[in-house]
């Protein structure tokens, strides 16, 4: 009897093991959680070698907490297989030469991509032939990116880092140039002053790191983050490498003490997280509002469709991006009528991350009235896709039905 043709999932397994076996292997990241725990949202696995060898070292990633764990690769391999399509419907594999996404439904199906690799570390150095250094926006040999693992001693991005390097890159140009369109840095009837940035939900810092060293003495950096362990050991990095102007306190996106600041950033704020960070910057009178939303879950249940829609959104991928696609939507129209003039765009490749949207918004006239065209547009659009609350909204006290 011939063999069973393998599933997307098998082949999936297989190209895993092999990246273990023969040492390609860069990471993995399961998502999509469906697990008995509603507060895990990933899994993070990554080779590093101990003193008794190779081994993988997961980090379970909870909404407030991480959990890690390392485990010899036949160990690895073994926790791994009924995970991946089991407690986690998507794995993204990335190895040396190649990337391969495995997005499985519950009934069993399983779909696989696999793309060759991009170059994995940004080049130290310009083209061939030149010595010199390449000019970063955030040069790769400041300590503290180092001291964030993102750097080796040699001040170049590690293997496992180079996406998320880049990312910082990234997003410094990407901040100078907001900067630049959102004005100049004083407040109406103010005398010139640094820069008040807040960023929520920052992690474990690495981009509000690049915003304090792109910025310097123009502006004051606060991270605020709801896991003290992150907290204590950025205030630690930042003191180490003297920089002053940046600071990381213990608390609540809700909560944060936001008077007076200009710009507000909160960058994969799971879900409302989001909402309740763009009302915290607008009730502050931030003048730049960015944000990258992820988790969109508060619209699913309400969504309601167009029979001509039904069919394909019996698929749940179809869903789920209806539901990110109508609450960023959302979002950057509630941002018009609060009066910001919004941009929606990609942040980075989905080769760091899969959520980089980007919503940027700057502060550019007074809000809207409850009834003006804007504001009836915007229901029009709530009414099509049978939405009564949104966060947001409901923040703005706007009246969406
Ligand atoms: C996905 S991480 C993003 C980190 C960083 N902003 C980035 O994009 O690299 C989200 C972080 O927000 C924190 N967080 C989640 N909800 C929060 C809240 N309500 N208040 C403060 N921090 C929160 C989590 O602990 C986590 O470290």
């Amino acid at each position: 009897m011939p063999a069973p043709t393998p599933t997307a999932r098998d082949r999936f397994l297989a190209l895993l093991r092999t990246a273990t076996d023969d040492g390609s292997l860069v990471k993995l990241t399961l998502g999509k959680p469906r697990g008995a725990d509603p507060t895990l949202h990933n899994l993070f696995v990554r080779p590093v070698v101990l003193k008794s060898g190779p081994h993988l070292c997961f980090v379970w990633r909870h909404a407030t907490r991480d959990v890690t764990k390392n485990l010899a690769p036949a160990a690895a391999l073994a926790q791994l297989e009924p995970l991946i399509g089991g407690d986690f419907l998507d794995a993204h594999l990335f190895t040396a030469a190649q990337t391969a996404q495995l997005q499985c439904q519950p009934d069993g199906t399983s779909r696989l991509v696999v793309k060759a690799a991009a170059p994995t570390a940004a080049p130290a150095v310009e083209a061939a032939g030149h010595d010199r250094p390449k000019q970063y926006l955030i040069a790769a040999e400041s300590p503290w990116l180092r001291a964030l693992g993102i750097t080796n001693d040699r001040g170049q991005p590690r293997a496992e880092m180079a996406a998320k390097f880049r990312q910082i890159q990234k997003f410094a140009e990407l901040l100078r140039d907001l900067l630049e369109q959102a004005g100049s840095h004083e407040r109406e009837g103010e005398a010139a002053r640094r820069l008040r940035i807040v960023d929520m939900g920052c992690g474990k810092g690495y981009l509000t790191f690049a915003i304090a060293a792109l910025l310097g003495e123009r502006a004051d950096v606060l991270g605020i983050e709801s896991r003290p362990e992150l907290v204590t050991f950025c205030n630690g990095v930042a003191r180490t490498h003297s920089l002053a102007n940046l600071r990381f306190a213990a608390g609540a996106i809700a909560d944060a003490p936001l008077a007076g600041i200009d710009v507000l950033i909160a960058l994969h704020a799971c879900d409302t997280a989001t909402d309740d960070a763009l009302a915290r910057g607008i009730q502050a009178g931030a003048r730049l509002l960015l944000v990258a939303p992820c988790c969109q879950k508060e619209l699913r249940p309400q969504l309601t469709a167009p029979p001509v829609l039904a069919e394909p959104l019996r698929h749940g991928i179809f869903q789920e991006r209806q539901a990110e696609f109508v609450t960023d939507a959302l979002r950057a129209q509630l941002l018009e009528w609060a009066g910001y003039r919004t941009k929606v765009f990609e942040f980075v490749t989905t080769e760091h991350t899969a959520k980089n949207l980007m919503i940027a918004a700057i502060k550019s006239g007074p809000a809207g009235q409850p009834d003006d065209a804007h504001a009836q547009r915007l229901r029009e659009l709530a009414r099509f896709y049978g939405i009564r609350r949104q966060r947001l909204a409901e923040h703005l006290a706007f009246p969406l039905t």
